[in-house]
């Protein structure tokens, strides 16, 4: 991708539907032989990759519409996730408890380390464990066995959003009651519960720390919407407040955003949020703030590295201390190189602005670290080229279109390599 940084970005842009949301309602499609319609489904790599693990174990996926996906899991002829599919995409381990609940038996592969930090799968497994299932980790895949589930109290060490929703997919055809205390509370959970309960499920308590589950016979095809994402809604958020831009997104999720909006207030940036939609706008200089990243409700940790960017520009000292992941800081070198002043000491980054970015050939490591990038480019002088661009296409769709329309200059070019 090549950015010619300067442009202030104007205008209004739709978001996507949600990555992380659609991701564990796919896998909820094998909880029932019936269809699943899913809208404002996003066109992304992950989504792919999960119709491609559900079309391994039998299930029929059809795009229905533009953003509109069907699947239907009539007879599941696999109970298999293996391990090229689980590796290039980690959510593809939540498909461990709809299969083990709907078959009896799981065969999927363990993720494998990732890029921004070890990101064990421990608690998933002590759960769904709990829930009377007989597990085995032999060569690299863990093997899960039960005659039937039975409901059971779980506590989660921390409120893991995957283990959250892998055991509630698990718990929801379990007999008997199931109750997660410390559960995660992000909306993504609550967009899976949402979807659940469409399906039949009965699930109190989402978006809670205690999600109770009473387990029924079996689930029936539903339709669900997606919400937007806030993700992307934070990331434009951000880019729109970097290139002193006036951005209206009508269609964000605000009252996911309450952390977001609070942080770019107080880094000085005008925001208007009313129902569903947000204005971002800046014309003044941007103040540095301290920012943790929390579970949600706190700051999302997607959106650390997008406002570490932005802060590289504020006129002052900020603090980053991330909380979630051990080694997520890998876009701060990439930042560095392109004039940016940021050290690093464990989970804390200071960054001192602001500084004068100036464009580089830069790396993307990850998702979100690629989004911090393409941030930067925005506001750097001159052309800074990002490669490995895939990792964007795994999370943002079409960004360079929706930028483009902002007023962005930005090219998307076949690497040479
Ligand atoms: C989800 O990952 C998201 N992915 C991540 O988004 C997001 O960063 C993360 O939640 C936190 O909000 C999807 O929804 C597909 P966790 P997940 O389990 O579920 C530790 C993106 O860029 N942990 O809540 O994997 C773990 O190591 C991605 O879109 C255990 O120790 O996150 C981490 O430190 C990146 N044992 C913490 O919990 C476990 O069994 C939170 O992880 C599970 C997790």
């Amino acid at each position: 991708m090549i950015v010619h940084g300067g442009r202030p970005l104007k205008g209004s842009v739709m978001l996507s539907g949600s990555k992380n949301a659609t991701l564990p309602i796919m896998m909820a499609s094998v909880l029932t032989d019936q269809p699943l319609r899913l809208r404002n489904v996003p066109r992304l790599r992950d989504v792919n990759t999960a119709i491609a693990l559900l079309q391994g174990l039998g299930v029929s996926a059809e795009w229905t519409g533009e953003h509109e996906l069907t699947l239907q899991a009539a007879k599941l002829t696999s109970n298999d996730a293996p391990y090229e599919l689980v590796k290039t995409m980690r959510a593809s381990f939540c498909v461990l408890g709809p299969l083990l609940a709907r078959t009896g038996k799981a065969r999927v592969s363990t993720p494998g380390g990732c890029a921004i930090g070890a990101r064990p799968v421990n608690l998933h497994i002590t759960g769904i464990r709990t829930l009377g299932t007989r597990i085995q980790i032999r060569h690299g895949y863990v093997e899960a066995h039960a005659d039937h589930l039975e409901g059971a109290r779980i506590w989660l060490d921390n409120p893991s959003v995957g283990a959250t929703e892998n055991i509630m997919m698990a718990a929801v055809l379990a007999r008997g009651r199931t109750t997660i205390e410390n559960a995660a509370r992000e909306p993504e959970v609550q967009e899976l519960a949402r979807a659940l309960v469409s399906m039949g499920a009965r699930i109190r308590g989402s978006g809670t720390h205690v999600i109770e589950i009473e387990g029924v016979e079996r689930l029936h095809g539903a339709d669900h919407e997606v919400v937007s994402d806030r993700i992307e809604a934070g990331s434009i958020m951000v880019a729109a407040a970097i290139t002193g831009g006036e951005v209206e997104l009508p269609n964000a999720p605000t009252h996911e955003l309450d952390a977001v909006i609070a942080k770019l207030r107080e880094s000085g940036v005008y925001v208007q949020a009313n129902g569903d939609g947000v204005t971002v706008a800046r014309d003044g200089k941007l103040k540095p703030v301290e920012l943790r990243t929390l579970p949600y409700p706190g700051f999302p940790t997607d959106l650390q590295a997008q406002m570490m960017a932005l802060l590289t520009q504020s006129s002052g000292t900020s603090v980053i201390t991330e909380t979630i992941f051990e080694n997520r800081f890998m876009h701060a070198l990439e930042l560095t190189r392109m004039g940016a002043d940021i050290l690093m000491k464990g989970p804390t980054a200071v960054v001192r602005g602001p500084a004068k970015l100036l464009g580089a050939p830069v790396m993307a490591t990850d998702l979100r670290a690629s989004m911090s990038l393409i941030i930067a480019a925005l506001a750097a002088e001159n052309q800074t080229e990002i490669s490995r661009v895939y990792h964007l296409d795994r999370g943002y769709e079409a960004l360079d279109a929706k930028l483009g329309a902002l007023g962005a200059q930005i090219e998307r070019v076949k690497d040479e390599v």
